[in-house]
C-alpha cells in the first residue's frame, strides 16, 4: 500500500506527501477514469468517449449517456489501475465529479467511487466538475496553484474566475445565455457540421477570412465581464438563410472563421479587461473551447502585449477528463477536506468560494 495521508511527513523538502487518488468523472458524454500519486505525477488516464453514440441525435441524449457511463466504467477502471500497475487497495483517495452535469450521469461516477472508498475503507472526495477545468492549467506543476484570473470556456459553461488559491473563487462574470462551446456547436449544426462542431469551424476557419462577416461582438462594450452568445448564433443563421446553399463549399470556412473570431475577440477583450481590474498578472484558460487554435493564438498575442503571463491548459486536459478531478481532489485532501457517502450529486453546483462555506 502507499502511504496514507495521515502517515506521511514531508521528508523531502516541504513538497506535498505522495498520496495516490483514483478519480472518476462521469459528468456528460466522457466515462474517465484516472489515477494520480502526488501533485505531479499521472500514473494513468482513460477516457470512453461517447460521441460516435450521440452524433445520430446531433447532441446529448441524457438516458443513453447514462447507460453508456455504465457499461465503460468497469472496464476503463480495470484499465487504468493496470495502467498505472497498482492495484485498488494501493488508492488512498477516491474521488468522483459531483456536478453540474446530467444527473443520471452523475450518479454512475459518483456511486463507484463511494462504493469503492466504502469498500477500501478510505476518503472520498465530491468534486465539481468546474473546478477540475479552472485548475487543470496548473496540472503537474510542483509548485501548485498561483493566483490567476481563469477564463473557463466549456461546452456547458463560459465564466471568469478571480482565483485566490485552491478554493477561493470569485465568480467575476459568465454567459448570460449559450456557453461558448454550445455557440460553437449550435451554429456547426445549422451550417450543417456534425456534433460536435466545435472542432469543425476551428479546421473550416483556418481556409476563410476571419474579415469576411461583421459578426455582433455582444456585451463587448459593455462594462462588466458577462457575455452572450446567443445573438451571434441567430446573426449566422439570418445571414447563411440569404445564401445560394448549393454554393455552401465556397462561403462557409468564411463564415466559420468570421464567427469564431467574433467569439473569440469577446472571450480575449473580456479576459484582459478581467486581469486589469483585478490586478492579476496571470491568465489561465481551460475547457473544452481552449483547443480552439484562434483562441489560444489571440490570447497568447495579447498576453504578451499587455505583459501578463498566460498558461493554458494541455489540449488532453482540455476536453472532459478524470486526471483534472484527480489534481483538485489531491489538492483539497492536502488542506484536509473529504466528502460523506452520504453527499448528493448537483446537476447545477455552483463554483462556490469554498474557503467560505460552513
Ligand atoms: O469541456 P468540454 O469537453 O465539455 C464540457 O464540460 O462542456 O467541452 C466540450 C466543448 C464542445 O462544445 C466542443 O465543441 C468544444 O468544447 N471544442 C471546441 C474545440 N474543441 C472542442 N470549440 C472550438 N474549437 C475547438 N477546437
Ligand atoms: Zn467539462
Amino acid at each position: 500500500m502507499t502511504n496514507r495521508p495521515s502517515d506521511q511527513a514531508p521528508a523531502n523538502g516541504g513538497a506535498p506527501p505522495a498520496v495516490t487518488v483514483l478519480a472518476i468523472e462521469s459528468s456528460c458524454d466522457e466515462t474517465a477514469v484516472a489515477v494520480m500519486r502526488g501533485r505531479e505525477s499521472l500514473l494513468s488516464a482513460v477516457v470512453a468517449s461517447q460521441i460516435d453514440a450521440h452524433r445520430p441525435f446531433g447532441g446529448v441524449v441524457p438516458e443513453l449517456a447514462s447507460r453508456q457511463h455504465n457499461a465503460a466504467t468497469p472496464g476503463l477502471l480495470a484499465t487504468a489501475l493496470s495502467d498505472a500497475g497498482i492495484a485498488v487497495s494501493d488508492i488512498d483517495v477516491f474521488a468522483a465529479t459531483a456536478g453540474p452535469g446530467l444527473a443520471s450521469s452523475l450518479l454512475v461516477g459518483n456511486t463507484t467511487a463511494k462504493a469503492l472508498a466504502l469498500a477500501c475503507d478510505r476518503p472520498f472526495l465530491a468534486i465539481n466538475h468546474l473546478e477540475g477545468h479552472l485548475l487543470s492549467p496548473f496540472f503537474g506543476e510542483a509548485g501548485g496553484v498561483r493566483p490567476n484570473v481563469s477564463l473557463v470556456v466549456s461546452g456547458g459553461h463560459t465564466m471568469l474566475v478571480d482565483v485566490a488559491d485552491v478554493g477561493e473563487y470569485d465568480l467575476l462574470g459568465r454567459s448570460r445565455d449559450d456557453a461558448a462551446g454550445e455557440a460553437f456547436d449550435k451554429v456547426a449544426k445549422m451550417l450543417g457540421l456534425p456534433y460536435p462542431g466545435g472542432p469543425l469551424i476551428d479546421e473550416m476557419a483556418k481556409d476563410g477570412s476571419p474579415a469576411a462577416y461583421d459578426f455582433p461582438r455582444s456585451m463587448m462594450k459593455k462594462p462588466g465581464f458577462e457575455f452572450s452568445f446567443s445573438g451571434l448564433k441567430t446573426s449566422v443563421r439570418y445571414l447563411t438563410d440569404t445564401f445560394d446553399q448549393s454554393k455552401r463549399d465556397e462561403w462557409l470556412p468564411d463564415v466559420c472563421a468570421s464567427f469564431q473570431q467574433a467569439v473569440v475577440d469577446v472571450l480575449v477583450a473580456k479576459t484582459l479587461r478581467a486581469a486589469r481590474a483585478t490586478g492579476r498578472n496571470l491568465i489561465t484558460v481551460s475547457g473544452g473551447v481552449c483547443c480552439n487554435s484562434r483562441l489560444r493564438s489571440e490570447m497568447e498575442r495579447a498576453c504578451t502585449d499587455a505583459g501578463l503571463e498566460l498558461k493554458i491548459a494541455a489540449p488532453s486536459l482540455s476536453t472532459d477528463n478524470a486526471a483534472m478531478i484527480a489534481y483538485v481532489a489531491h489538492e483539497h485532501n492536502l488542506i484536509g477536506r473529504s466528502s460523506s457517502l452520504d453527499s448528493d450529486v448537483d446537476p447545477n453546483l455552483p463554483l462556490t468560494n469554498q474557503a467560505n462555506r460552513a
